[in-house]
């Protein structure tokens, strides 16, 4: 079994590909054990700090949940509820809550600051999202991707669409050039990751065998793609202004079923990290639909409630994988 005792997972690259496929394997096994009913506790005792600069569905119910699963507790620190940032630096506040807790999970703006909790803390951190990174979500996504699919995971080719200058197109990238998978970047070249890191993961691919493609061209660039992926256009904390700009360059982008017939591959599945916009079912959704006339973005809701869709697993993974992270790290 993987042991990790005492890492940070900051950003993906924290892991080496073995240690990374571990995290995989070990979440398979944590999950069949829950749905088995065989789940012994390995995390008695232990406490984790959670804190929330942003808002988190899924992220801070799967550490709460997999905590809870565990034997271990969790507090909830919300975006208002402490002074970190506002009256504390992430310096004290890491040396404060180090000395408190076992473990501490940090999902805000700025990839320095959870480095910075890494650096001070003594106790192992936690990446649950910055605007650069997104780890937690990749092991969920590549746990899905392996039950998805019945090739071996270098074998597997994805396709990313949209913006990828941000945490997920920055994640999926990286993850791909790291554990040796087929990933496509489809979007306008403005839109693509930022050029040390597609240098960085062209040397990755070196090692991994990994096959890198960016291109502007949707049927060629999903050619061949057993998973099509897609993110938010607008993430959170940006501006509203911004609205207009992304819907006339990424329109082109959205995830049809055309997309999806372009693929060539009628098994083709769909991913979405989520929280989607792809119906009227919220107020963004209406905000944009009455601004803009559109009632989905990145996603049409015909793909998004397709047996092409997979990503209520792919959210329910999100539980399993950082369950395994919780267990590698502090069992
Ligand atoms: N995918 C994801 O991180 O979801 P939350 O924002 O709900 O945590
Ligand atoms: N890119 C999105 C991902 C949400 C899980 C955001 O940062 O808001």
């Amino acid at each position: 079994a993987i042991d990790l005792t005492g890492r940070h997972f900051l950003k993906e690259l924290d892991f080496t590909a073995e240690e990374f496929r571990g995290l995989i394997d070990l979440a398979a096994e944590l999950k069949a054990a829950k749905k088995a009913g065989t789940e012994t506790q390995r995390l008695r005792g232990k406490n984790i700090a959670l804190i929330f600069e942003k808002a988190s569905t899924r992220t801070r119910c799967s550490f709460e949940i997999a905590a809870a699963d565990q034997g271990a507790s969790t507090t909830y620190i919300d975006p208002a509820g402490s002074h970190i940032g506002s009256k504390e630096s992430a310096k004290d506040t890491a040396r404060v809550l180090g000395r408190m807790f076992d473990a501490i999970q940090f999902r805000g703006d700025a990839q320095s600051t959870v480095e910075e909790l890494g650096a001070y803390a003594g106790v192992p951190v936690y990446n649950g999202l910055t605007d650069d990174w997104h780890p937690t979500q990749m092991l969920a996504d590549v746990l899905t991707m392996t039950e998805h699919s019945t090739k071996p995971l270098t074998d597997i080719a994805f396709a990313y669409l949209g913006d990828a200058r941000f945490n997920m197109g920055n994640s999926y990238l990286i993850t791909a050039a790291l554990l040796g998978m087929d990933v496509r970047i489809v979007a306008p070249k403005a839109y693509w990751p930022a050029d040390e890191i597609v240098a960085r993961a062209r040397e990755l691919a070196e090692t991994s065998g990994a096959r890198i493609t960016l291109s502007e061209e949707i049927a060629g660039g999903v050619a061949g793609a057993d998973f099509v992926v897609t993110d938010v256009w607008v993430s959170m904390g940006e501006p509203k202004e911004i609205w207009a700009e992304r819907i006339e360059a990424l329109a082109p982008y959205a995830v049809t079923m055309d997309v999806l017939r372009a693929t060539g591959n009628a098994d083709v599945k769909f991913l979405h990290c989520l929280p989607a916009f792809h119906d009227l079912g919220t107020q963004v959704g209406r905000e944009i639909h009455a601004q803009y006339g559109l009632s989905s973005l990145e996603v049409t809701d015909e793909v998004f409630e397709s047996a092409h869709s997979v990503v209520f697993d792919e959210a329910e993974n999100r539980l399993h994988t950082i369950k395994a992270i919780l267990v590698a790290t502090l069992a």
